[in-house]
């Protein structure tokens, strides 16, 4: 099961805004990831998403600390940044792994440097600049992940 579309995000606005649009569309146990170069615009994606989903106070990239942790009413947020990963097995003693639940949503960037570890991906999201603003592709690639992405593809909506 398996699909895909693409919206181009003109500015910074955009990007938070499609991320607060997906937010209410998301449910636990969810894993959403982020690829695309330095500054392609993950964690502001992740940061309007994390916006949609009612979370207020400041919202960190994790490049230091590898994880940032989100504890809403509804359900746990990890969003996980491995771009300093540089081999997986350095993850087995984290308890990373235990992120990974039916009750928490998770959020990673830098998905390629782990891929051996990484439980699969619901939605694969790639940013990439084009232009001034960035082409943002989402790979459906479980049935959740069709789910979750079907109201955002609605056509009235502009893309
Ligand atoms: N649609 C857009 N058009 C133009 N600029 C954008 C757009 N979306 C985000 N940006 C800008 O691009 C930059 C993205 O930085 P961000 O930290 O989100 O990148 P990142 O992909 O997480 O990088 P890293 O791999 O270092 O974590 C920010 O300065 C942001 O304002
Ligand atoms: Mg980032």
């Amino acid at each position: 099961m398996e699909g895909a579309a693409q919206w181009y995000l003109a500015d910074p606005e955009a990007t938070t805004e499609w991320g607060m649009a997906l937010a209410p569309c998301l449910e636990a146990g969810l894993v959403l990831t982020f690829s695309g170069d330095l500054g392609a615009g993950k964690t502001a994606l992740i940061r309007g998403i994390l916006r949609g989903l009612g979370v207020t106070g400041t919202i960190r990239s994790p490049t230091y600390a590898l994880l940032e942790i989100y504890e809403l009413s509804r359900l746990y947020c990890y969003h996980f940044d491995f771009y300093r990963i540089n081999n997986p097995e350095s993850l087995e003693d984290s308890g990373f792994r235990e992120c990974f639940r039916s009750d928490s949503l998770c959020f990673v960037e830098w998905p390629e440097k782990v891929s051996a570890w990484l439980p699969p991906a619901d939605l694969a999201l790639t940013l990439e600049p084009v232009g001034t603003g960035r082409l943002l592709q989402v790979r459906q690639a479980s049935a959740q992940g069709m789910k979750c992405l079907e109201p955002l593809l609605a056509p009235s909506l502009p893309r």
